[in-house]
């Protein structure tokens, strides 16, 4: 611990209880994912390692998390130490995942958006490709194409502000509003055929771009027109797809 992203660490760590995140986001994702008991899963971009958690915790047999912050590491790694699952955490860029071995499923939660050019996705889905076993499935969340830009206040309601121009490759970043939950995430917007082109220019079929999804607990909570607004425009997308 100590290093200067142990902050960003923690606050990653508990977003995992935004309604938003636990409601929509964690429930699609699995929805999508199916099954993981007596799997093998690589968590790219693993953060915190809250996905690995889940993983483990729903039955995966080897559950590999790597990001390339130093401090995301260190608290994943601090967490387990803590509370042991068996999970393995790496420092390591998406863009050289290789070395690892191969994995039933890669997971790549909030990763992809973060390719500052088109050359970089591609790296970044290629090396994706590789850390798959043949037949095996990548399940990714990514800021969606879709996403409302024009009306800074669409999601106030849901506790952030999203921005950007909108444009192929511009900044978008999405702002957290919750007060003892600070952060910005910069990142690119990219269109929805630059996604499904590296995709498939790494090798990737069958991709399928999952509808967003209320867990019944978020409708019992919430009510079912809180939701309504978010689920016209996600800001965020669950896809999948196979090697
Ligand atoms: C918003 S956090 C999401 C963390 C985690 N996947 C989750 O859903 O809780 C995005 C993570 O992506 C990591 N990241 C960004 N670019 C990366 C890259 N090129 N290689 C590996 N990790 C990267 C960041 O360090 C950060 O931990």
């Amino acid at each position: 611990m100590g290093s200067q992203y142990d902050m960003l660490a923690a606050i990653t760590n508990l977003t995992a209880e935004m309604p938003l995140r636990k409601y929509f986001e964690e429930y699609t994702f699995f929805q999508a994912l199916g099954d993981v008991t007596g799997r093998s899963v690589l968590d790219v971009a693993c953060g915190s390692g809250l996905y690995s958690r889940r993983f483990k915790q729903r039955g995966a047999a080897r559950v590999v998390g790597i990001d390339n912050s130093e401090g995301m590491i260190d608290y994943a790694r601090h967490l387990e130490a803590s509370q042991p699952l068996g999970i393995e955490y790496h420092v390591q860029g998406a863009e050289n995942a290789r070395g690892l071995g191969t994995f039933d499923v890669v997971a790549a939660t909030y990763l992809l958006h973060y390719a500052p050019t088109r050359e970089v996705l591609r790296d970044m889905c290629a090396s994706l490709f590789a850390s798959l076993a043949p037949g095996g499935r990548l399940v990714s969340i990514c800021m969606s194409p879709d996403m409302e830009l024009g009306d800074s206040s669409y999601y106030r309601k849901y506790d952030f502000e999203a921005a950007s121009r909108g444009e192929e490759g511009d900044v978008a970043t999405v702002k957290s509003l919750v007060p003892e939950l600070p952060f910005t995430i910069t990142a690119y917007h990219w269109t929805r055929p630059t996604y499904e082109a590296a995709l498939r220019d790494a090798g990737f079929r069958d991709i399928v771009w999952h509808p967003p999804q209320i867990a019944p607990e978020g409708i019992a909570a919430l009510g079912a027109d809180h939701w309504t607004e978010y689920l016209r425009r996600p800001h965020a997308e669950v896809f999948s797809c196979t090697k």
